[in-house]
């Protein structure tokens, strides 16, 4: 998705802006610019179609100097991916904007333009913005006061930073459905759609609300409401340190935060566990009472943090005996649906800025649920700051676009919040200590599966040249089998697609032949034997197949199967164990195939528009 960064200084800021749109690089984009007010007072704007790197060689052969400018990179909606269409938009010579978002009514609003003399120059909706600031700004001569009134007609969602050379010491930014953070510096201040832009410059952070409109100065920075009532935003620290968004000694960002589960697990389990029972105060004040009336459980969410929902209905039902619906947000927040009494409403998101999902718990929360529950990874973030009750995973910075080890620590929090819940509902001591113990022993046990790397990397030889696959699984296996064919195809480009196992014989078998590998995963439970006879099927057929498989489950190599043990683990924490290797098998497709692993091609990290 698009990224913004600006910035307001005492020194020259471009190279603080290429250093943000280069840290924004993984939410996925096509094109980039910047534009900044030079000491003549004049805007000096340079638009690159491609990457931040374009941009940078554009600027090192005409440097834009300026000590305010805005920057950007572009995830094309409206137009082709182009260097017009490209931001910072303009309004004449003037003024010089950046958006992320969609303007839903643009094209009424272009056509009023038109009728008013301005010219455009782009496809964009983006463009009709600047326009109806700088018509504003031609009737009452202020910045903030032309874009307070430009945005009281726009429908849809923005974050906006908007600066004008009339008015070279300041920029004014606003905020409705899409993200925007203010970086705060000494002597200078920043702005940006994510806080990893601005980690060179500054660690304090205020996120703006909904409805909220900021005038940023070297000096000082003054937040209004929508009701335009002047707030003060907390300042937040960023807490993981400036390196954990930095390679290190890892080829791709997707390969460190691979390797990053045992450690990142580990963390979201922390002080949320006694060696055998869950610290349910943990989870927050209010989290006993919530617990003790919740009766239903409804969980929304997209992609990958779907899937985390998809194997917690498995624990919720199974664990806690509360009926449990899961759906995805874009479906979810276009139907009519019946709402059980006291059900809870629960959203997982790694960003929390998900534009589907937060409009779900918007809903929600007009619609009578007993409470908003969130598994988020990113403080600060929208859904944290709109939901009632917030179980914070631990996974630090995620980069790649591909999710990884945001998966596996929503699985681990989403177990805890289980047993918290499965607690009030008549769980047995015993058994909720037998499945803590089971999860401290989790981070060990995906070191082990990390062992078989090279294993893994010799199988993934066999997927390099074939067009598509078959993942299979069955109980809370099935998810984990669809985020391993989520995996693989959206960084091998590899059609993939997952069944439970036994639905195979209801159609997909027809699909079964030599040229279609069949990944199976398969710990050591009641299904074993079930999804062996499913095996089967697909070897009677010549299909070639690919277990990840117990140790003890007794599945063995042999002509057209090839099995990598798994050591044993527990059969309710096996999903987040058998995630790993299907995790890695993708990653090594993909390094094979030579595609882009931390930005594959029409996908952003965060999708902050419908
Ligand atoms: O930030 P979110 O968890 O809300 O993102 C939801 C999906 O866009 C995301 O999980 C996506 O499917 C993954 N990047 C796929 O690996």
């Amino acid at each position: 998705m698009c990224g913004i960064v600006g910035a307001v200084s005492e020194r020259d800021v471009q190279g603080i802006l290429l250093e943000g749109l280069r840290r924004l690089e993984y939410r996925g984009y096509d094109s980039a610019g910047m534009a900044v007010i030079d000491g003549d007072h004049q805007v000096q704007r340079a638009r690159e179609l491609g990457k931040v790197a374009a941009l940078s060689d554009a600027i090192d052969a005409n440097p834009l100097d300026g000590q305010l400018g805005i920057a950007h990179t572009r995830w094309a909606t409206h137009g082709e991916p182009s260097q017009l269409n490209a931001h910072p938009h303009m309004s004449g010579d003037r003024l010089a904007i950046v958006h992320n978002g969609i303007i839903e009514n643009y094209q009424d609003l272009r056509e009023e333009l038109k009728a008013d003399g301005f010219t455009f120059t782009s496809q964009t909706d983006t463009e009709v913005v600047a326009h109806l600031i700088e018509k504003n700004y031609r009737a009452v001569g202020d910045l903030y006061d032309a874009v307070k009134a430009a945005i009281t007609r726009l429908r849809g969602a923005y974050a906006l930073a908007v600066i004008h050379a009339d008015e070279p010491d300041h920029m004014v930014v606003c905020r409705e459905g899409s993200p925007l953070v203010v970086g705060v510096g000494i002597g200078e201040n920043f702005i940006a759609s994510d806080q990893l832009a601005l980690l060179p410059v500054t660690d304090r952070f205020m996120f703006l609300e909904e409805g909220d409109i900021a005038d940023i100065r070297k000096e000082k920075v003054s937040i209004h409401d929508r009701e335009g009532t002047p707030v003060e935003r907390k300042i937040t620290r960023f807490e993981h340190g400036a390196d954990s968004v930095d390679k290190g000694e890892y080829r791709h960002f997707m390969l460190k935060e691979i390797y990053e589960q045992p450690r990142v697990v580990k963390a979201t389990m922390e002080g949320r566990l006694t060696d055998s029972s869950v610290l349910e105060q943990a989870l927050g004040t209010d989290a006993a009472d919530l617990l003790e009336n919740v009766r239903h459980v409804q969980i929304i969410a997209c992609g990958t943090s779907y899937h985390a929902g998809m194997v917690a209905r498995y624990w919720i039902e199974e664990l806690a005996g509360v009926p449990c619906s899961v759906e995805v947000a874009s479906e979810y927040r276009y139907r009519k649906h019946v709402i059980q009494p006291d059900t809870l409403f629960l959203c997982i998101s790694q960003s929390g800025e998900t534009a589907d999902t937060l409009a779900a718990l918007r809903q929600a929360k007009e619609a009578g649920f007993r409470a908003a529950l969130a598994i988020c990874n990113v403080p600060g973030s929208s859904l944290v700051r709109e939901s009632d009750l917030v179980i914070m995973t631990q996974a630090g910075p995620e980069i790649g676009v591909a999710s990884t080890k945001a998966f596996t620590t929503q699985l681990t929090a989403l177990l805890i919040f289980t047993l918290a819940l499965a607690r009030h509902n008549g769980l047995a001591p015993e058994k909720e200590a037998e499945i803590v113990k089971a999860i401290h022993l989790v981070p060990g046990q995906v070191n082990d599966v990390l062992a078989l790397d090279g294993e893994i990397e010799e199988l993934s030889k066999a997927f390099m040249d074939k067009n598509h696959s078959l993942f299979l699984g069955r109980g809370s296996q099935f998810p984990v089998a669809m985020e391993g064919a989520l995996k693989l195809k959206e960084i091998s480009y590899i059609h993939a697609e997952a069944y439970p196992a036994g639905e195979l014989k209801h159609g997909p078998l027809a699909l079964v032949d030599s040229e279609m590998p069949v990944v199976t995963v398969a710990p050591n439970n009641d299904l074993v034997e079930k999804l062996k006879s499913n095996l089967e099927e697909v070897r009677a057929r010549g299909g070639e197949l690919f277990v990840f498989a117990d140790k003890e489950a007794g599945v063995k190599s042999e002509e057209g199967i090839h099995v990598m043990q798994i050591p044993s683990v527990h059969e309710i924490t096996a999903p987040i164990v058998y995630t790993v290797p299907l995790q890695l098998l993708s990653y090594h497709v993909a390094v094979l195939k030579g595609t882009d692993v931390d930005q594959p091609r029409n996908l952003a990290k965060s999708v902050t528009v419908e």
